[in-house]
């Protein structure tokens, strides 16, 4: 019996399997309207179509200026939502749950697509927001980013504001769940870690004044976000830096997260300053997952250099999380569940508009 194939319950809805695609930006929306296109129709619903129990978007900006490009997908306007709910249920009919991750770029918004032989910063000129990016102080990222401009108290109302806007949103949009980016040194996580929080109010600090931003963000998202779907967190668990966020203080905040009714922390690593030499070996940030879940009391989701079958099961049968994410691995091969099943031996969830080709 495969336990990566077992129903996952979160709150009232039921993953098939414990398989989901991690969010992974494409920098489609040609029109920079922050409008899913049939791009991303055809890029999420295939991998419904190959048997996943969960699809999760791309980072959907919940603000005009927290676009990581001007090509991101955005749930800061009404005329957002229709797009979305079309791919709701276009993932839906193929069997899988479809969720949405809210993020807010900060001191890394309004950059040049990673294949536009142009790099760094938009300017004004060609679209871009430069004088008008944000973060915990007016720290750059890198030399290749714009200066942000530190939050006073009106724009932490106004960020949390549009994070709990931007969930309504995603809940008129049909979305099954939704995931808060609080990772990879976007605007949440530049809060938390002390590498890039140097705040003297109540929102830098201590542990828990660098995670207030994060704590209302939560409480906010959860006013708008209805009750009966689960809520997913996706933490930095590990900065990889001496004297950054570490996976302790990760365990910290997971617990006072699952308490203000956050469902699952999706544990990734990393991002919140450059230069930081990452080894991505198989499993490497799976102990992060296997901790949170044993030490905070709240389901886990594991990511990073999963691609092998007997890998993911392994993960989710030894009690190390209750979710496996795949990113890369999607990319390359859409039907990676149908795949993993028959060498798992259990039943490929093949679409029956398929049952023909089954083997
Ligand atoms: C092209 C690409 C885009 C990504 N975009 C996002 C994103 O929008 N949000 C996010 O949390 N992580 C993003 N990630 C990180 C992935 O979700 C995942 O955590 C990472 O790729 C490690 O998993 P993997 O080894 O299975 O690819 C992205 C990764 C890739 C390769």
């Amino acid at each position: 019996m495969s336990r990566l194939f077992e129903p996952l319950t979160l709150r009232e809805l039921t993953l098939r399997n414990r398989i989901a695609m991690s969010p992974m930006c494409t920098y489609s929306c040609e029109a920079r309207d922050g409008q899913a296109s049939d791009w991303h129709l055809q890029h999420l619903a295939s991998r419904a179509a190959g048997g996943l129990g969960l699809v999760l978007s791309e980072a959907v900006a919940v603000a005009a200026g927290g676009r990581i490009s001007p090509e991101d997908l955005g749930l800061y306007d009404d005329e957002q939502v229709a797009p979305l709910r079309r791919i709701a249920k276009a993932v839906r009919a193929e069997g899988a749950a479809f969720g949405v991750q809210l993020a807010h770029a900060g001191r890394k918004a309004g950059c040049y697509r990673p294949w536009d032989p142009r790099r760094g910063v938009v300017g004004g000129a060609d679209g871009g927001w430069p004088d008008d990016v944000i973060g915990p102080t007016a720290a750059p990222f890198g030399d290749a980013n714009a200066t942000p401009r530190a939050l006073d108290g009106d724009g932490i109302a106004s960020v949390v504001r549009a994070f709990a806007a931007a969930a309504a949103r995603a809940d008129a949009a049909s979305a099954d769940v939704l995931e808060i980016h609080a990772a990879h040194g976007y605007l949440l996580h530049t809060f938390l870690s002390p590498l890039t929080n140097a705040r003297d109010d109540g929102y830098g600090g201590d542990e828990r004044d660098r995670a207030r931003l994060l704590h209302e963000v939560v409480d906010a998202v959860r006013t708008t976000w209805p009750e009966e779907k689960p809520l997913f967190v996706r933490l930095s668990a590990s900065d990889w830096v001496a004297g950054g966020w570490d996976v302790d203080a990760t365990v910290r905040l997971s617990r006072s997260l699952a308490d203000r009714g956050v469902d699952l922390i999706d544990c990734s690593a990393g991002g919140a300053v450059p230069g930081v030499q990452i080894d991505a070996h198989p499993n490497y940030q799976v102990a992060f997952a296997e901790r949170v879940r044993r030490e905070a009391g709240v389901a886990s989701g594991a990511v990073g250099a999963i691609a092998d079958p007997l890998q993911a099961e392994a993960i989710v049968a030894e009690g190390r999380a209750d979710l496996v994410l795949l990113g890369k691995a999607l990319l390359r091969q859409p039907y990676w569940p149908i795949a993993a099943a028959k060498a798992l031996g259990a039943a490929p969830p093949w679409p029956r508009q398929y049952a023909w080709a089954v083997g």
